[in-house]
């Protein structure tokens, strides 16, 4: 059963068809920000972080990929900082509504309110997150995070395609 709102699941079905017809991960994922930001008035800072698992000793950190708001001083986050290390290393989604009160938290901008972070799954594992910010205090609903959810499976529902044949998940 879905329970988004009418309009929600329009957008929803929109992005799942932009990822049917994506050329790329990078250019799903632009797709996917660009259209949040400019249909949700609430969603002011919509970015993907990507998981770099760290070769040769580095620690594993998250890399700031395609995002749509004012620029992050926050490029790369470790795992164990903000709310976006939290999200990766519980592999679940985190929502806050007040993010003046979460110790976790990093600044981006000093309007920002509240944020949600979905992990984006390839068979199971973390490989990256979906993160938006708000200026509105308390913004995500349940509806939100069913939308921003969804996204970050479409991500990841590509990357899967592109992996070799014998390593995807049966359809
Ligand atoms: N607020 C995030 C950092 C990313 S920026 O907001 C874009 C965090 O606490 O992890």
């Amino acid at each position: 059963m879905n329970l988004m709102p009418t309009s929600y699941q329009t957008l929803a079905d929109e992005l799942t068809a932009l990822a049917n017809a994506a050329e790329s991960a990078g250019h799903l994922m632009t797709m996917i920000v660009e259209r949040l930001r400019e249909l949700l008035p609430h969603y002011n800072w919509v970015g993907f972080y990507m998981l770099d698992e760290g070769e040769n000793g580095a620690e594993p950190m998250l890399v700031l990929g395609p995002y749509v708001g004012a620029e992050t001083p926050h490029k790369r986050i470790l795992l164990h900082q903000g709310i976006c290390g939290a999200a990766v290393s519980s592999a679940q989604t985190v929502v806050v509504d007040d993010v003046n009160a979460d110790p976790r938290y990093l600044a981006c901008s000093l309007e920002t309110k509240s944020e949600i972070v979905a992990p984006v799954f390839v068979r199971d594992k973390v490989v990256g997150e979906l993160d938006i910010d708000s200026h509105v205090p308390a913004a995500f609903t349940a509806d939100d995070r069913q939308l921003v959810e969804h996204c970050a499976s479409l991500v990841g529902r590509y990357l899967e395609t592109t992996l070799p044949a014998e390593t995807r998940r049966p359809s």
